[in-house]
């Protein structure tokens, strides 16, 4: 009985309302096409795909989005070339008699195909991949493989040159038009390779710079702007695919990267089905277009006029670069010493020299030289110098020896990151005085008393406890040549590595790269911090090596590496018990306290998180990487207007926005460390109208909801002490209040862990 009155319900509903607002099927069969009415929805009901019309339009298209995002954002078309009129009620997405998944309009025409038969079935998966399997199951066709214009997290970008299929992005034409527009997005089939954009398939409108195993060089920062990025080049296969995928930053779920119909390249992001939030666009500013300035053309954004000649390069015509038009570029002022006398064979060393010029986005047709080994600065030089078409030469992190013979172009110079290039110049073009080659082998003594008196002669400086270390090249050697497997991990500035001081000691090694920004003044700030302090949970720094480019410090080693490692890497994760991680809390916030109190300058470390957190072999944490450390006096809060660095996700809002930092921006970073000791989620979080979402955000509605243990990370299960922990993250989220005066300081910090008293500080929430 009352079976039946629910269903006269049902059918009471159905009459009501236009079927095409209720049916959601799950897969196409033979005997179940998909019509007007319907539509296909993943397992998971992330996904959803149908019939639409773009708005003031008369057409109709098949499409796929994401069900629960609105405004909706369709991410991949079927029938873009072919749409069926709006008024067509009666087409279908169906599988043919012949076995071929088609697109038909009411008079059974077909207007868009797979071109494939056998196929069973036809559905969505949860990751947004629409696909087609025949009765065995096995995938006959996928959405994936034939994308449009936009990229998916998974999906993979690039191509397979044996058998010739490419998989690219294809701009819309209009955006309302969902047929093919003039952009296209893909990989090169350079090694290293770049990502492109080009426009009329074929003329390069944006070029992100050779991939060095992590990122782009031409764009720094980009592990926060596309989550993960990764190419896999598998060169026996001759395959090639870029490819992206969204970790999970607490609400953010979704994401996808999409070339629009101008050519703007852009990546999305949206936090628990909410609104899409724009993460990073490119190209972004005039230098990012192509060949802005022309051929030896250098383009800086920030300055005025945008485009400058390469040194020892004058504009090819200044009547036109006065009028601020570049495409003409530069012409070399002084022809190369090997170019005048070309039929001589021997070496022109000595008499072309090169120029580096620091931090770009390298210019494009670079040649990789991979016989030359990763470690051999000076061979890629040589190479260069030696052969009379080698117009530049760099030496890369993670890549190695490059080099260019066609003319330079598309040479963006940023302010910070990038890469150094070395440009030939005939010997007359470059600076008079031969660099001072030295091998400067330094005491800490030694370097103290050289520094302290042009850096800060101010200061007095404590004597510094002896330490001779001679790092001989040979003894360099020990770190066996910076082979990889003695990579301990990625510190700011560059790679740590281990290594062995003759009489046995091991050692870790940093080597600053030319690349990572950290220039001379960094380096002597981190030297000068170091050597004047002592903490049990500060890193002590043994000594240190300059030797031309190469920049070498020398810390105690530390065997259990950074707390990222535990907290990260899946299998070291149980390891850290909560016991550990409260003494961790307890050890960091020691070290802070040190720094900002108890030593005899106030340093404001800058760029505190779980990678510059090294363990003992008892799992005491030690702070590292004072590379971005200032000092302070007194109290004051010091605006940085050169440049904000950092890393995001730990950044206070007041440094990250306008450069502001104080103590109170450590206490910010402090704070976001405890959360994530506890949780185990990473804060990589992200800026959106000042705003601050992520971890922090889901930590403070947990707080709220009086669900505190919610936040613990699952694998410690029940064995953890929960007014440890509640008082742990209770102080976690006083140090990450937008307001910096709200934030306790590092002593109250202090005083809270080792005692109850906690409770008399309330939290004010900024926002
Ligand atoms: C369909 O596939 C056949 C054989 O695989 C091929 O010859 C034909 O060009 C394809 N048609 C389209 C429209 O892709
Ligand atoms: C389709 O299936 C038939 C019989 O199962 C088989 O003979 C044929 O080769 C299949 N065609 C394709 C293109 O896989
Ligand atoms: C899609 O492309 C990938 C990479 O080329 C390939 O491994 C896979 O088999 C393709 N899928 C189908 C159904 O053809
Ligand atoms: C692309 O091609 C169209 C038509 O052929 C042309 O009008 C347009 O200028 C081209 N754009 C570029 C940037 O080359
Ligand atoms: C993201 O989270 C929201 C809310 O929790 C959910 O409705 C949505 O389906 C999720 N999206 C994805 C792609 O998982
Ligand atoms: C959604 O976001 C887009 C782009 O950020 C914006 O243009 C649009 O107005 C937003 N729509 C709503 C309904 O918030
Ligand atoms: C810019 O200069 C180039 C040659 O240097 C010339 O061919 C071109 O016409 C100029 N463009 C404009 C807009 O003046
Ligand atoms: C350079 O070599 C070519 C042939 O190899 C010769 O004809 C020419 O005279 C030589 N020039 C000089 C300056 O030696
Ligand atoms: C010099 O460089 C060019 C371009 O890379 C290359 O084609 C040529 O083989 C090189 N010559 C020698 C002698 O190595």
């Amino acid at each position: 009985m009352e079976f039946s009155i629910h269903s006269l319900f049902f059918l009471f509903i159905f009459s009501l309302f236009p079927s095409q607002y209720c049916a959601q099927v799950y897969n196409i069969t033979p005997s179940k096409p998909l019509t007007q009415g319907q539509t296909l929805v993943s397992p998971g009901q992330v996904f959803e795909l149908g019939f639409f019309n773009p708005k003031n339009t008369a057409n109709k298209y098949v499409g796929l989005w994401h069900k629960s995002i609105f405004p909706r954002k369709v991410v991949w078309v079927a029938n873009r070339e072919n749409p069926l009129a709006v008024t067509d009620k009666l087409a279908s997405l169906r599988i043919g008699s012949n076995g071929n998944l088609e697109l038909v309009d009411g008079k059974q025409t077909s207007v868009w195909s797979t071109n494939i038969s056998n196929s069973s079935s036809a559905l969505v998966l949860d990751n947004g991949n629409f696909v087609v399997k025949n009765v065995m199951g096995a995938d006959l066709w996928e959405s994936f493989n034939n994308s449009g214009d936009s990229l998916l997290p998974s999906m993979l970008l690039g191509f397979d040159s044996d058998s010739g299929k490419r998989n690219f992005l294809t701009s819309w034409k209009s955006e309302d038009d969902p047929s093919t527009g003039i952009f296209l997005v893909g990989l090169s089939a350079q090694t290293p390779s770049q990502m492109f954009i080009w426009v009329n398939r074929s003329t390069p409108h944006w070029r992100s710079g050779p991939w060095n195993k992590a990122q782009f060089i031409g764009i720094p920062n980009m592990d926060s702007q596309y989550q993960n990025p990764n190419i896999l080049d598998d060169q026996k296969q001759g395959t090639r695919y870029f490819s992206y995928s969204l970790e999970s930053l607490g609400e953010t779920n979704a994401s996808y990267i999409v070339i629009s119909s101008e050519g703007i390249l852009s990546t999305w992001l949206s936090e628990s089905g909410k609104n899409w939030s724009l993460d990073g666009d490119r190209p972004k500013n005039p230098c990012d277009n192509y060949g802005a300035c022309g051929l030896f053309g250098v383009c800086k954004a920030s300055e005025s006029p945008i485009c400058k000649c390469l040194k020892g390069f004058k504009p090819k015509s200044n009547e036109e670069w006065s009028k601020r038009n570049w495409t003409g570029g530069c012409v070399r002022q002084t022809n190369l010493f090997c170019e005048r006398h070309t039929n001589k064979s021997v070496s022109s060393k000595g008499l072309d020299g090169f120029l580096k010029v620091e931090r770009l986005k390298v210019p494009d047709f670079h040649e990789y030289l991979p016989s030359l080994a990763q470690d051999k600065y000076e061979d890629c030089k040589i190479q260069c110098l030696s052969n009379c078409s080698c117009l530049a030469y760099a030496f890369v992190n993670n890549i190695g020896c490059l080099v260019w013979s066609k003319d330079l172009i598309d040479i963006l110079e940023f302010p910070s990151a990038g890469e150094d290039l070395y440009v030939r110049l005939a010997h007359s073009e470059l600076d008079e005085g031969k660099p001072i080659k030295l091998i400067v082998i330094l005491t800490a003594i030694g370097l103290m008393s050289i520094l302290v008196s042009i850096v800060f002669s101010m200061h007095r400086w404590r004597a510094i406890q002896k330490r001779h270390i001679k790092l001989t090249t040979r003894s360099l050697e020990s770190t066996d040549g910076f082979n990889i497997t003695n990579k301990l991990g990625q510190g700011g500035f560059g790679p740590v590595y281990k290594g062995m001081l003759p009489e046995g000691k091991e050692i870790a090694v940093k080597r600053l790269s030319s690349s990572s920004g950290q220039g001379v003044e960094e380096f002597k700030n981190e030297m000068l911090l170091f050597s004047n302090l002592q903490h049990k949970n500060l890193v002590r720094i043994m000594g240190c090596c300059v030797k031309e480019d190469e920049k070498l410090l020398v810390y105690e080693f530390m065997p259990n590496k950074s707390l990222d490692t535990f907290l990260y890497g899946q299998t070291k994760r149980a390891v850290l018990d909560w016991a550990t991680r409260f003494n961790i809390i307890q050890g960091v916030a020691r070290g802070l306290l040190y720094l900002h109190h108890d030593s005899y300058v106030k340093v404001i470390h800058r760029d505190l998180k779980p990678s510059n957190i090294l363990l003992d072999e008892k799992m005491n944490p030690k702070i590292s990487d004072f590379g971005l450390a200032r000092i302070v006096e007194g109290t004051q809060s010091l605006e940085n207007t050169q440049k904000v660095v950092g890393t995001r996700g730990y950044m206070s809002p007041e440094y990250a926005l306008r450069g502001i930092f104080s103590e109170k921006s450590d206490v910010y970073s402090f704070g976001v460390l405890v959360l994530e000791i506890i949780s185990n989620k990473k804060n990589t979080s992200f800026y959106l109208y000042d705003q601050q979402l992520g971890l922090l955000a889901y930590a403070w509605n947990l707080w709220n909801e009086d669900r505190g243990l919610n936040l613990v990370d699952e694998v410690l299960g029940d064995s953890y002490s929960s007014s440890e922990v509640l008082k742990c993250m209770h102080i976690g989220l006083l140090c990450v209040q937008d307001n910096a005066v709200d934030r306790p300081t590092i002593a109250d910090i202090a005083l809270m862990l080792s005692s109850d008293i906690d409770a008399s500080i309330t939290i004010i929430e900024g926002r």
